[in-house]
């Protein structure tokens, strides 16, 4: 297992940085992929550990499936399913897996999945997944820590939504493109993911309109084509990128980043002083002046996302006054207030919300990732401290940031990447 070791910088990050491929895109993109026998290439698909999960996964279910990771590209043809059960490992390690629920029923009306487990940042249950199945005709049932899911005939179905779950409106989704009938999703995610996914279904020629409205409206088709597909830039990725630039005091700029699929991200990063541009080459962040202090609330898309609540909380920290964060999407999203007060932050938790006092200075602690984004929070909040931070377990961050100590170091980070 590796760890960070990372210095804190003098001056701020400078330089360009070229911005991978979404993960959150290209998992369910991938897991799109059963849906037709003919062969299908991803393109812009980022080298992480969740990526490669989801592969192992599809070949389980007996796809076909190359991925070249020097060129970041995926093909894949599942032309036929060798089986609608997984066993795998790779099942269990990552939630996003449970996608292929969708896809298999879709194409096969049937599925049998590992219930995927709960997380260090909430109970994670599936229950909006499987009333979305329910409406399309889809009986389950759960034991030994599976769930087993059929359909006698897969109909379309009207769908609400308690909460405009991503997973859930993407697994919908994916079941209903070869459903018989029209299926309408009511309070569905709008998230830029979605509309990916969406727009490579309809290339392998699924009819789907709304995504991005909270209502999404899917009419079955019989068969589906192959298609090549580049995914979108990781807003996630990106936002960590201006966060890392603001804490720093720098001016960075981020080559393909979508400034549309960041507005959240660049009001709130303007409320605490730091400014944004965008240029012919790309989206240019920088801070001249002290970070000043803000009120935050997490949100489905297009509110503030959850994924940057941890990196804005570093932020925070340093900012000379009293900032508020509230989480409203998970229900255990704080872990890394425990070690950034290890750097010497100042944080207080009541329930879903963080009351934060500005400090003067970081320094430098042993650290530990706690999942992917409270990981890199420690990062940035490494980059800014005074002295050294090691923090360990960095697979969670690796599962979400393609060569990220690579990419701030061209950027003038000393950050060293070593075994454990
Ligand atoms: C996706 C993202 C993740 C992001 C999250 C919220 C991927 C692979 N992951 O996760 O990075 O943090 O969206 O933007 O795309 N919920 C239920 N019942 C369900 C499903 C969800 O109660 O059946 C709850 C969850 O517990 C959570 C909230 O809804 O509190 C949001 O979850 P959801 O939008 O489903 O997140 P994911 O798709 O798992």
């Amino acid at each position: 297992m590796g760890k960070f070791m990372v210095k804190g910088m003098e001056g701020g990050l400078r330089g360009r940085v070229q911005i991978s491929g979404a993960k959150n895109a290209a998992l369910p993109i991938l897991a799109a992929c059963l849906l037709t026998e003919e062969c299908c290439e991803i393109r812009n698909v980022p080298p992480l550990s969740d990526v490669r999960h989801m592969v192992t996964l599809l070949r389980e279910l007996g796809a076909k499936v190359d991925f070249c990771e020097e060129e970041e590209r995926v093909l894949v043809q599942a032309e036929a399913i060798g089986q609608t059960e997984s066993r795998e490992e790779a099942a269990q390690k990552m939630r996003a897996s449970f996608l292929v629920a969708g896809a298999l029923l879709g194409r096969c009306g049937q599925a049998r999945l590992p219930l995927p487990g709960g997380c260090q940042i909430g109970s994670r249950p599936i229950d909006l997944h499987l009333k979305g199945f329910q409406a399309m005709g889809v009986k389950n049932k759960q034991e030994h820590g599976f769930v087993e899911l059929s359909a006698k005939t897969l109909k379309g179905g009207e769908i609400y939504l308690d909460f405009p779950s991503v997973g859930a409106t993407e697994n919908v989704m994916l079941a209903a493109t070869l459903a018989k009938g029209r299926t309408v999703i009511q309070n569905a995610a709008a998230e830029p993911e979605i509309c990916d996914l969406a727009d490579f279904l309809r290339e392998l020629g699924a009819d789907i309109t709304g995504d991005g409205t909270d209502t999404i409206t899917i009419t079955g088709v019989k068969k589906l084509c192959g298609a090549s597909h580049a995914v979108i830039p990781d807003r996630i990725e990106a936002g960590t990128f201006m966060a890392a630039a603001a804490i720093t005091g720098g001016d960075i700029l981020l080559e393909n980043a979508r400034e549309e699929h960041l507005k959240p991200v660049i009001a709130k990063l303007a409320e605490c002083n730091v400014k944004t541009e965008l240029t012919a080459e790309g989206l240019r962040v920088y801070r001249k002046g002290k970070l000043h202090p803000i009120q935050l609330k997490t949100m489905p898309y297009p509110g503030f996302p959850t994924d940057m609540q941890a990196q804005f909380m570093s932020l925070m920290t340093m900012a000379k006054g009293t900032s508020v964060i509230t989480e409203t999407v998970f229900e255990n999203r704080f872990l890394h207030a425990g070690d950034l007060q290890r750097m010497g932050a100042d944080i207080k938790i009541d329930s879903r919300s963080a009351v934060i006092e500005g400090v003067e200075e970081m320094t430098g602690a042993k650290v530990r990732a706690t999942d992917l984004r409270a990981g890199a929070a420690l990062i940035l909040s490494a980059l800014a401290a005074k002295g050294d931070t090691e923090i360990s377990d960095i697979y969670h961050i690796e599962r979400g940031y393609y060569q990220i100590d690579e990419k701030l170091r061209r950027l003038g980070a000393d950050i060293r990447r070593e075994s454990e």
